[in-house]
């Protein structure tokens, strides 16, 4: 799966790791920054990450930022984008199941590594169940 990261100066270091890991687990990552510690705003790569969802250039996106809540705020201002802030491994599956979450979101000041690679491991591997919750997702553009 061709999936587009990004993340703001709150997560450049976690951002670094779980690039890794995504590749690691044989997926191709497509990195839009930003790249270094210094300090930007989120809502750009925010939308970089959205829009290639949107268009269906990536089939899933990763945003992390010092919460994870400006860049989930800003993602899910897209129609197409269904974007899942998760602080575990529960949230990370039923954000999946449920949701179809398309763009998974991470605060890299609220959890650890080793926390947040568990949550993309789950978060990948975690079907949409559909059935009852493909209708309920049909009702998000009534
Ligand atoms: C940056 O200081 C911080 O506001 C940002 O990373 C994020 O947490 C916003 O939601």
């Amino acid at each position: 799966m061709k999936i587009a990261i990004g993340a703001d100066h709150g997560g450049f270091q976690m951002k670094k790791m779980v690039k890794a890991f995504v590749c690691s687990l044989g997926h191709e990552v497509e990195d839009v920054g930003c790249f270094s510690a210094d300090s930007v705003d989120y809502p750009g790569y925010a939308k970089t990450v959205s829009e290639k969802v949107q268009k269906g250039l990536c089939a899933a996106g990763i945003l992390i930022c010092g919460t994870g809540i400006g860049m989930s705020l800003v993602a899910n201002r897209f129609s197409a984008v269904r974007a899942a802030l998760c602080h575990d491994e529960y949230t990370a599956r039923l954000s999946r199941e449920h949701n179809n979450a398309n763009v998974l979101c991470l605060g890299a000041r609220v959890i650890g590594d080793g926390v947040a690679q568990e949550i993309v491991r789950v978060w990948l591997d975690t079907e949409f169940s559909g059935g009852r919750h493909q209708r309920r997702l049909e009702q998000f553009s009534d």
